[in-house]
């Protein structure tokens, strides 16, 4: 059995102003290896929960251990912040240097590599997704697909122990989308990937995950899954009851 390296036990966390428990006394643990992916509705709470193993949102009570640590102070969320890979729902806010090169580079420089370490860093993780064209592009100016893989890069550029993706695929187009799927394979790294796409999602994790009421459904009765069936007449209309 492996230790958990993000450990949530009895979360629960409202918006300020608000008395709607968005996560209800929420348990989930992420263990060395595990690929999981999250699919649940919108409004569900998903990026809340990620925003939680962040510290970017206080549970109101509940228990939070990162890397076998307990985590509830800003101090202590900042010391292991950087070894979380979070891509964030809006690639609009993780990026803000004006140039692809620095946005993808700030990572690696805030941990302290030299200004040219920190470039070779970043051209490194640009080619490895393919878009070391973009090195030098003005980031605002780039399409939203485009803004996401410079976003995954800022976030691999980190070196992250483990890696959180909220909704990763959206906008992209279906070539990228097979890169990124084959990027995410080759990756010896632990993730949880938020996604509505159900194939995507399959064929990236070992695990589909539902949110439900504030809580992360792990019974294997209420997996998510998708299955084929054959049948005589079958392209007439009919109902499966
Ligand atoms: N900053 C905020 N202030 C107040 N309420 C919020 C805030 N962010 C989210 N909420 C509320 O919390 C609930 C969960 O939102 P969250 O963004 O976590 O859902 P989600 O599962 O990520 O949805 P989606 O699939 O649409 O991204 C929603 O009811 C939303 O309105
Ligand atoms: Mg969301």
């Amino acid at each position: 059995m492996t230790n958990p390296i993000i450990k949530l036990e009895k979360i629960c966390f409202a918006y300020p102003g608000s008395t709607a428990k968005v996560l209800d006394n929420l348990n989930l643990e992420v263990c060395d290896g595990d690929r999981i992916g999250m699919m649940a509705p919108n409004g569900s709470g998903k990026t809340t929960l990620f925003h939680t193993i962040m510290g970017l949102c206080r549970p109101d009570s509940g228990k939070i251990e990162i890397f076998g640590r307990p985590v509830s102070t800003e101090q202590e969320f900042q010391a292991v912040r950087s070894k979380i890979g979070m891509m964030f729902q809006d690639a609009d806010d993780q990026l803000f240097c004006p140039t692809v090169v620095d946005d993808v580079a700030f990572g690696p420089l805030n941990l302290g590599l030299s200004t040219d370490e920190a470039r070779e860093k970043a051209r490194e993780v640009l080619s490895t997704l393919g878009i070391i064209d973009l090195e030098n592009a003005i980031t605002h100016r780039l399409s939203g697909g485009q803004k996401r893989l410079v976003a995954l890069a800022a976030v691999l550029a980190m070196e992250p122990g483990v890696l959180l993706l909220d909704e990763p695929t959206a906008g992209l187009d279906n070539g990228v989308k097979e890169k990124l799927v084959k990027i995410l394979n080759s990756l010896d790294i632990s993730y949880v990937v938020i996604c509505h796409e159900f194939n995507f999602l399959t064929s990236i994790t070992d695990r589909v995950f539902s949110m439900e009421n504030g809580k992360i459904i792990l019974d294997d009765a209420a997996l998510i899954h998708q299955h084929e069936h054959m049948h005589k007449m079958g392209n007439h209309p009919h109902k499966h009851l």
